[in-house]
């Protein structure tokens, strides 16, 4: 997004007389609040939303081709191509020097796995892909999981837990209220299934940037962290793990996040707005 274009739609589009209001109320009452910079306009959302769209688009053609015996490369390609072919850009590639379109992250990998060539989907395998998308400035980023084959019970049940922890962090999102509470219903629920709840990545703001503030924890503290303010768009993409918490950074790329005990690790990823009422899936 073109900083100029940004301005001009800021100015254009004031933030509601009512909602800036409340937000300067908070604030004297010494709350966290972002920035009215942040907060996202009507034009902004209709151009998060055209985003999702393809985001959307994307991960569907992917679970299309997917299949044992593919490269995690092949999974590049087909979002790297599906995304130019709907006039967008993957956001991954070259971010902070990140060489692939796409994120690929298999069994014990928690995020950020790296597609190659050599590297293929085995039988009993589950895989995150994780797709960010920039349509005309703006950013859409969500994952799912995906079963390869003959899946054993226990993993399945992982993959099943976690997406029902992002249903359980959307839930919790309520307009006015705060970061923390998302971090705390997720890490709750996660334990009482015998999971645990990775600490060190978490969800972001996003849309005119890949990742704004605020860090959006999945173990938050109940009414802690900044307020949910209405035009705020975040993700929330918990990473819950079969083991222990503990995870270890790959040290010959850089990238790739590990569980340390080497157990199982699912994840799934929206990016939702803030609404007066509640919340929006923009990557539906
Ligand atoms: N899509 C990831 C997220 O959910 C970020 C990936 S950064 C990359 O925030 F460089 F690895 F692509
Ligand atoms: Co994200
Ligand atoms: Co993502």
């Amino acid at each position: 997004m073109d900083e100029k274009q940004w301005k001009e739609i800021m100015e254009r589009e004031p933030i509601a007389p009512h909602i800036a209001e409340r937000m300067e109320q908070l604030r004297a009452h010494h709350q966290e609040v972002i920035d009215a910079e942040w907060i996202k306009r009507p034009t902004m959302i209709e151009g998060m939303r055209k985003a999702g769209t393809v985001n959307t688009g994307c991960l569907d053609e992917v679970a299309k081709h997917i299949h044992a015996g593919m490269s995690t490369q092949e999974i590049d390609d087909i979002v790297s191509s599906y995304t130019k072919q709907h006039g967008g850009i993957c956001a991954p590639l070259n971010y902070e020097g990140y060489p692939k379109s796409v994120c690929t992250s298999i069994n014990g990998e928690v995020c950020h796995g790296i597609p190659a060539r050599h590297r293929k989907l085995r039988d009993g395998d589950i895989i995150n892909v994780d797709c960010t998308t920039i349509l005309d400035g703006y950013y859409a980023d969500a994952s799912r999981m995906f079963l390869i084959g003959n899946v054993s019970e226990e993993r399945r049940r992982l993959v099943e837990e976690t997406k029902k922890c992002l249903e359980v962090g959307l839930q919790a999102v309520k307009p006015w209220g705060h970061v923390g509470d998302i971090g705390y219903a997720i890490s709750r629920y996660a334990r009482s299934k015998g999971y645990s709840v990775v600490r060190e990545l978490g969800g972001h703001g996003v849309g005119i940037g890949f990742h704004e503030d605020p860090f959006v924890s999945h173990v938050g503290k109940k009414d802690t962290g900044m307020v949910l303010v209405p035009g705020m768009t975040i993700t929330i993409e918990p990473m819950i793990n079969a083991g222990k918490a503990a995870v270890r950074l790959d040290p010959y790329n850089g990238w790739t996040v590990y569980t340390a005990d080497g157990k199982d690790s699912a994840q799934w990823e929206h990016t939702i707005l803030i609404t007066e009422t509640g919340y929006e899936i923009l990557t539906y």
